[in-house]
């Protein structure tokens, strides 16, 4: 038993297998790449060579901040999705009636109405609040961060400290400068390991925790994905996420200038605008890429997949599913005669049949497709696929001659911004603001 993926559909319409090809010569260089970068440090996605000092950290901080029945976690883009994904798969009973266990909500926005409805109904004293930054200097964040800690220093008055928990950088940031100069908890995002790569850290692990979610199973899962790749001279050639990022690469040489992710485990649907951004904010440069479209089945069949199927024939697939899904109740057999053909079947087949159907409508559609079959929908299976999905992006983008760690073109809006609210030292970006603002508006009601 293991987790699979099926390849018999993945080069159809324009693509071929001869598009899959890269040198040996490129495959060995590439590898030679990986052996160095996970040596000098600069992957720890991959090697989790935090690993030891997170379970230390979590030993000592989880009775402490199991001690609170929620949890606010202020953070965004890789700081966020990640959390919210696993905290969707393995504690969805939080979002469900009557639900009296911890719980962990996540702002993420900027959005005054949602805020103020979060904290008017959150209590001070049952909130432990975890501000996550990277960089520890993100206005959104750090914007949350000011208002919360007023929030609590107002019902707690100097106790605000103690429910107050920081992960960031270990030396850098001012969230970093915060958390010395209070005393604050805080726990470490370690170096080089960018947000969205960072959802098996204490970024996403803490919450998880919290919410008892087996963590360290996600983390097993992922390390067993990375193995083969952290060793000495790693077998690059031999590897899934290789063979992903071969393909999603002749994608878009090919012109499919769309991935979807199509989630048929439902309760993972929330990984789909994780890997949306990985995907995006990893590749998305030069004007090189692929846009990535979230879709969850089978919700999605009555909405976007029509596009799918008749529209542009510009889009590839991952196809996920599950062989072993709960399989719910069944239904019974005094079903109306129009319905016989339900009767004493489980709830779960139909999503089944469901998936089998869409898989077989997209691949008639000539959508190249690759079927990511998961062997049971728990942690140890999820950790897998993210690993194999963040291995697959950073090799996609290896392969496109592009840095797939940085996201420098998301800067600029975040520096005009800033410059619009007064930050100094934006020269530039003061004088293009202007320019900007003078062009006429041209305006129609509606
Ligand atoms: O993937 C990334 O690096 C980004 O999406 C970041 O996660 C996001 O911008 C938040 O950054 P930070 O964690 O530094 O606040």
């Amino acid at each position: 038993m293991a987790n699979l993926l099926e390849w018999s559909r993945a080069y159809s319409g324009r693509l071929t297998k001869d598009d899959k090809n890269i040198s040996f010569a490129k495959t060995e260089s590439l590898a030679k790449r990986l052996s160095n970068e996970v040596a000098t440090g600069k992957l720890p996605f991959l090697s989790m060579g935090y690993r030891a000092r997170l379970e230390q950290d979590m030993q000592l901080l989880l009775p402490r901040v199991k001690a609170f029945k929620d949890m606010l976690l202020l953070g965004i883009g890789g700081s966020a999705l990640g959390c919210r994904a696993i905290q969707r798969a393995f504690a969805p009973s939080q979002d469900l009636p009557g639900h009296t266990g911890p719980s962990v909500w996540v702002a993420d926005n900027v959005c005054a109405e949602q805020f103020e409805a979060l904290l008017g109904r959150l209590q001070p004293k049952d909130t432990i609040v975890v501000c996550i930054s990277k960089s520890g200097g993100t206005i959104e964040t750090i914007s949350q961060y000011f208002l919360v800690k007023d929030w609590l220093k107002a019902a707690l008055g100097d106790d605000w400290k103690k429910q107050m928990l920081v992960i960031t950088d270990l030396e850098k940031g001012y969230l970093r400068e915060e958390a010395t100069h209070f005393d604050l908890a805080s726990m470490e995002v370690p170096d080089n390991l960018g947000g969205r790569y960072s959802a098996l850290s204490a970024v996403g692990l803490l919450p998880a925790a919290f919410l008892g979610i087996d963590w360290s199973a996600l983390l097993d899962g992922a390390a067993k994905v990375a193995a083969p790749l952290t060793q000495a001279s790693p077998n690059l050639d031999q590897h899934p996420s290789f063979a992903l990022a071969a393909w999603a690469h002749a994608l878009m040489r090919r012109g499919y200038s769309q991935l979807i992710y199509f989630c048929y485990i439902p309760q993972w649907a929330t990984y789909g605008p994780w890997f949306a951004q990985l995907w995006a904010e990893s590749l998305g440069k030069e004007g090189q890429g692929s846009q990535p479209i979230a879709a969850t089945g089978v919700t999605d069949q009555h909405s976007i997949n029509q596009m799918f199927l008749d529209g542009q024939r510009d889009k590839g697939c991952l196809f996920l599913t599950s062989r072993h899904q709960p399989q719910g109740r069944s239904f019974g057999q005094d079903l109306p005669e129009k319905w016989s053909w339900l009767r004493g079947k489980k709830f779960g087949e139909l999503l089944e049949a469901e998936a089998l159907g869409t898989r077989m409508a997209l691949c008639k559609s000539q959508v190249p497709l690759v079927h990511i079959d998961a062997e049971d929908c728990g942690e140890r299976s999820a950790g897998a696929m993210m690993m194999l999905l963040e291995a697959a992006t950073l090799f996609t983008g290896w392969l496109m001659e592009i840095n797939p760690l940085d996201q420098p073109a998301v800067e600029l809006g975040k520096r005009l911004a800033n410059t619009k609210l007064g930050a100094k030292g934006y020269t530039q970006e003061e004088a293009d603001l202007k320019t900007f603002l003078e062009v006429p508006r041209q305006e129609q009601p509606f």
